[in-house]
């Protein structure tokens, strides 16, 4: 029997901590990184499912190879860079904080009279650095959240990350994307492809973006 092919996947938001109570994070809520999870295994891939923390009800599919949760952006880092070498592909659909505090206070920041100022410094761009360690054989698949000019942004992320594909979407729009069921993607393929893929619920989504990525 053919060895089964390998895939890891990021889902869900990152936790940026402040200090021991405090962080900041994002409105993901990891179900569209999840369904592609769980359509992979369906299509019969070995995969690694890599997950910011999400809410009790969004379960890890059954028939994974692989769960680990993580929560802040280095730590997806570390994890995703170590086992990508191993992998004949990686779709990364975490929605990984740009910033994290530059300061991570050790005790609980105390309220002050007047403004409080948090300085951010940029966390690691996971997609970009596996764009740099990608071998000719592995596919590189990420996603990109925009509010305007989709195709030509989509486009310049696709080329910057070294990516094989993008599944673009259009944010802020009613009823999909963000904590939604449903959502709707355009995929642009490094060879010029073009494939739109209409608004459903994102379990159909994702197995509709792998068939169109994986023969
Ligand atoms: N991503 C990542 N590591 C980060 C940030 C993003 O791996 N630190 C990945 C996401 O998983 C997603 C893609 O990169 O696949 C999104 O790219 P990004 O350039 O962050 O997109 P936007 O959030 O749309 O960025 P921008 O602020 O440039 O519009």
């Amino acid at each position: 029997m053919a060895e089964k092919r390998t895939l890891l996947i990021t889902a869900g938001p990152t936790r940026e901590a402040l200090d021991p109570v405090r962080f900041i994070t994002n409105r993901s809520s990891g179900k569209m990184g999840y369904a592609l999870a769980a359509a992979a295994v369906e299509k019969g891939f070995s995969v690694i499912l890599v997950s910011g923390p999400v809410d009790s009800s969004v379960i890890p599919p059954e028939g994974l190879a692989e769960f680990v949760p993580v929560i802040c952006a280095a730590e997806m880092a570390e994890v995703v860079k170590t086992r990508f070498p191993a992998m004949d592909a990686a779709i990364l659909c975490a929605a990984v904080a740009d910033y994290r505090p530059k300061v991570v206070a050790q005790n609980k920041i105390k309220k002050k009279e007047g403004e409080l100022i948090l300085e951010l410094e940029r966390t690691e761009d996971i997609l970009f650095s596996l764009g740099q360690m990608k071998t000719g054989q592995q596919k590189l698949i990420g996603f990109a959240a925009e509010t305007e000019n989709l195709a030509e942004n989509a486009l310049c992320k696709l080329k910057k990350k070294n990516l094989d594909w993008i599944a673009a979407n259009q944010v802020g729009l009613p009823g999909q994307g963000f904590q939604s069921d449903r959502n709707e993607i355009t995929l642009y393929g490094v060879n010029g492809e073009v494939i739109p893929l209409p608004l459903t619920e994102k379990k159909l989504l994702a197995k509709q973006m792998l068939d169109a990525i994986f023969q």
